[in-house]
C-alpha cells in the first residue's frame, strides 16, 4: 500500500518508529515531515500527508500530533478525506469497517508505542464492510460537495 505519514513536533518519534514498521511490512512509505523535533503547526503538516490521499497520490495517511485532535480536523477539510482519530484497536476497526477511513490520525501524547502500533495493524489490516455503511459514505460525500464546493 502507499501510505503518507506526517507528524508535528509532538509526533515525531512516533513518527519514525511507524515509518519502520511499514518499511518492515513492505508498504510504501511517503514520509511528508516535520523532519526534527522543532515545533511546527500540525495544519501544515496535516494538508501535505492527508493531500497525498486526496489528490489520489497515497492509499491512505497517518498523521499525527500530541492528540491527534488537529491533525483529524485539518485532514477533515479536505476533499475525499475521511480522518479518524483512533485511541484503540477497536475504534481503528470499526473507522475502517464502518466508516472508511482513509487517514488515520493518532495521539502520540496519550498513547504508548505498543498501542500505537497495534492501532495502525489494525487499522491497516481491516476492511470496508460496505453495504449500508457505503450509503453513509455517500451522504458524507454529499456533506461535502453541498457545503465545501461551490459555496
Ligand atoms: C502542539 O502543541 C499540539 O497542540 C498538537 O500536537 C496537537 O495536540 C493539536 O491538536
Amino acid at each position: 500500500m502507499k501510505i503518507a505519514i506526517s507528524s508535528d513536533h509532538r509526533g515525531y518519534q512516533a513518527k519514525k518508529r511507524i515509518i519502520e514498521m511499514l518499511k518492515n511490512a513492505q508498504h510504501e512509505v511517503n514520509d511528508c515531515g516535520c523532519d526534527n523535533a522543532e515545533s511546527c503547526d500540525y495544519p501544515d503538516m496535516a494538508r501535505i500527508a492527508a493531500g497525498r490521499v486526496s489528490k489520489s497520490e497515497s492509499d491512505r495517511a497517518i498523521l499525527i500530533c500530541g492528540t491527534g485532535l488537529g491533525m483529524s480536523i485539518a485532514a477533515n477539510k479536505l476533499r475525499g478525506v475521511r480522518a479518524a482519530l483512533c485511541h484503540d484497536e477497536l475504534t481503528a476497526q470499526f473507522s475502517r469497517k464502518h466508516n472508511n477511513a482513509n487517514v488515520l490520525c493518532l495521539p502520540a501524547d496519550l498513547i504508548g508505542d505498543q498501542l500505537m502500533s497495534l492501532v495502525v495493524n489494525s487499522w491497516l489490516n481491516t476492511d470496508f464492510e460496505g453495504g449500508r455503511h457505503a450509503r453513509r459514505i455517500e451522504k458524507i460525500d454529499a456533506i461535502e460537495k453541498d457545503f465545501c464546493e461551490g459555496a
